[in-house]
């Protein structure tokens, strides 16, 4: 069984002094930084830009998964691949020609990643799972974190396990939004591998225990 990543959400980290914070990251046993870009178009807020994730990059000593709630994202996809993105991941809302899109990340080297709204059907992805590396089921709607997580995700993450486990792919089921310890161990045991924490780690009173408690949930042996 492998065990499960966690990726915490710098959108919650202290923007006035990332050093500490991605200091606090590198040293915890997270496996992931989960970045998220958003543009004001696809999503009702505005991030950051490439820039900020190369600056990220030079002080990340964990791989960068760059979530990108923008529209037309094969417009940027390169450029975030240049700034350090390990991870690219890209809404289906936001894709009219999602398999060409995935390809195209691939092209770039990094792992291709698709995300989902909480109102759209994982079903939707059944013909393409195999050139997904990682679904981002969205657990709030996107924008903003601090939010609650929407119970109705735990059904998706099941019916989105059963279309893996008949394709048999690799492809690993990361959930997003209103994630922490009251609800890790549910979203794990209905088939996740990727849990993003947000708030739930940098507002917590002491991350780095937060993200081994994350870690430890399902009581599994920690090696990615
Ligand atoms: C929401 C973002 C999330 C967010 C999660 O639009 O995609 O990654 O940062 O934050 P929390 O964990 O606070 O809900
Ligand atoms: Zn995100």
């Amino acid at each position: 069984m492998k065990k499960h990543l966690v990726a915490p959400s710098v959108l919650a980290a202290d923007f006035s002094n990332l050093s500490k914070d991605f200091a606090m990251v590198n040293s915890s046993n997270a496996d992931w930084y989960h970045v998220d870009i958003m543009d004001g178009r696809f999503v009702p807020n505005i991030s950051f830009g490439m820039n900020i994730v190369k600056t990220m990059k030079g002080i990340a000593e964990k791989p960068l998964d760059v979530h990108l709630m923008i529209v037309e994202p094969e417009k940027y996809i390169e450029r975030f691949r240049e700034a350090g993105a390990d991870v690219i991941t890209v809404h289906y809302e936001a894709c009219p020609h999602l398999h060409r899109t995935l390809q195209q990340i691939k092209d770039t080297g990094a792992k291709a990643g698709v995300a989902l709204n909480p109102h759209t059907d994982v079903g939707l992805l059944e013909l393409i799972i195999e050139e997904i590396d990682l679904v981002c089921l969205m657990s709030v709607n996107p924008g903003f974190g601090g939010q609650k997580f929407i119970y109705h995700t735990l059904s998706k993450i099941k019916k989105l396990k059963e279309i893996i486990t008949v394709h048999n792919t690799e492809t690993l089921i990361e959930i997003d939004g209103g994630v922490g310890l009251q609800n890790a161990e549910k979203i794990l045991q209905a088939g996740a591998d990727v849990l993003v924490a947000g708030s739930s780690v940098f507002k917590s009173e002491d991350p780095i225990d937060t993200i081994s408690k994350l870690k430890a949930i399902g009581g599994k042996i920690f090696h990615v």
